[in-house]
This record gives C-alpha cells, sequence and structure tokens, in this order.
C-alpha cells in the first residue's frame, strides 16, 4: 500500500514536520507500506483558477508549476494524510492550494477508495473552533469523494518543538497506521 503524506508547514522543525515524521516513523517500523512525505511548501502549487481545460483534457491542470507532478502522486497513492498548522482558523494557503486542485481530477478520484487522514496543529486550545471547522471540511471533501476518513487528529501547540513535550499526541501519530 502507498502512502502519500503532505507537509503544509514552512516550518522545516515546527509541529507539523515532528507530528509527520512520528506518523511517519510509525507507519515504516510497523509495516511493509510505502511512505512518501512531500513537503508541498518547498513546491510550487498556484491556486486553481477555474479555466476548467482539465475538465476536457483528461484530468491535467496545465498550470506551469508542481500541480500535476502532486496530483498524479496523490492520484496513485492509498492514502493520502493532510498535515497542517491552523492558520486563520484553516489548513495553510499552501495545502489549500493543493485540495482546490482536486478539481482537476474529481471524478478520477470518485472512482478509487482511498483512505484520508488528517491532522492540525494550532496555537489556540484544543476547544476552540478551528479544529472542528478543519475536521468538518475534510469529512466533506471524504463524504463527496466517497473516500474513508482514516482519522482527524488535532494538537494544540506553537513554538517548534513543543508538540514533541506530549506523549499523547506522540502515541496516538505512532499509532495511526492501525486506522490506514
Ligand atoms: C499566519 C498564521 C496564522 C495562524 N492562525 C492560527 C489560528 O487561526 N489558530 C490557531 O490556533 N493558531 C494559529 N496560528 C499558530 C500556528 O498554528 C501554530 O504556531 C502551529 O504550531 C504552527 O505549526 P508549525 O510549527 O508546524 O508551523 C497561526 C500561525 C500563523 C503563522
Amino acid at each position: 500500500m502507498k502512502i502519500l503524506i503532505l507537509n503544509g508547514s514552512p516550518r522545516i522543525n515546527g509541529n507539523t514536520s515532528y507530528a509527520m515524521k512520528t506518523l511517519a516513523d510509525g507507519i515504516t517500523n510497523n509495516t511493509a507500506n510505502e511512505v512518501e512525505i512531500l513537503n508541498i511548501t518547498r513546491l510550487k502549487v498556484g491556486g486553481c483558477v477555474a479555466c476548467d481545460v482539465c475538465q476536457k483534457n483528461g484530468g491535467d491542470c496545465v498550470m506551469k508549476d508542481d500541480t500535476k507532478a502532486v496530483i498524479d502522486k496523490i492520484y496513485a497513492a492509498d492514502a493520502v494524510i493532510f498535515g497542517s498548522p491552523v492558520y486563520w482558523w484553516g489548513i495553510s494557503s499552501q495545502l489549500k492550494a493543493v485540495l482546490d486542485k482536486f478539481h482537476s481530477r474529481t471524478e478520477m478520484f470518485k472512482k478509487q477508495n482511498k483512505k484520508l487522514g488528517i491532522f492540525a496543529v494550532g496555537e489556540d486550545a484544543i476547544t476552540g473552533k478551528q479544529y472542528d471547522l478543519i475536521n468538518t471540511q475534510f469529512d466533506c471533501v471524504c463524504e463527496y469523494l466517497g473516500w474513508e476518513k482514516a482519522f482527524g487528529y488535532f494538537y494544540s501547540a506553537n513554538e517548534p518543538g513543543e508538540l514533541s513535550k506530549s506523549e499523547e499526541s506522540a502515541k496516538e501519530l505512532s499509532e495511526a497506521w492501525k486506522l490506514l
């Protein structure tokens, strides 16, 4: 099984990157699954401009950036995991641009049975609305595409290194492979 993890944080040693590594290590230490981490913030994926060329050319975004390469990887994966810092009550814009580009393959994605996981780290307490908003957004994405939502994990941490002090989140993330 191919698992693709999309990192939506620009901080190299931030909380999202830590969470992602913990999750990926859990998978590689316990399964034979293939894991790839893609740092979306180091790629160029422009915002969808609704040109709809993709609707007539078999599902390829024609922007001269990394969109097609990223969407091809998502298409080839059995499970896709989004990892994001919370930015303004939502996921980071870099990751949202990738989600918007699902438009190029919507009908093809609907024919696939993928699993999707989402985790996000925000500064606010875990009772903050942002976590519910993000979780609900991905519930809707999965319902629309007919994909299975494997997990939605949300953590409160701000400074780089803060999340790594939480044993509870480390356990949850390192055992996420059981849900994929
Ligand atoms: C532009 C920006 C917007 C943010 N908006 C929110 C927010 O709406 N809610 C929140 O809880 N934290 C917010 N934060 C804080 C980050 O989510 C928090 O620092 C998180 O730990 C960053 O993750 P990272 O270390 O992986 O980059 C924001 C941070 C930035 C830079």
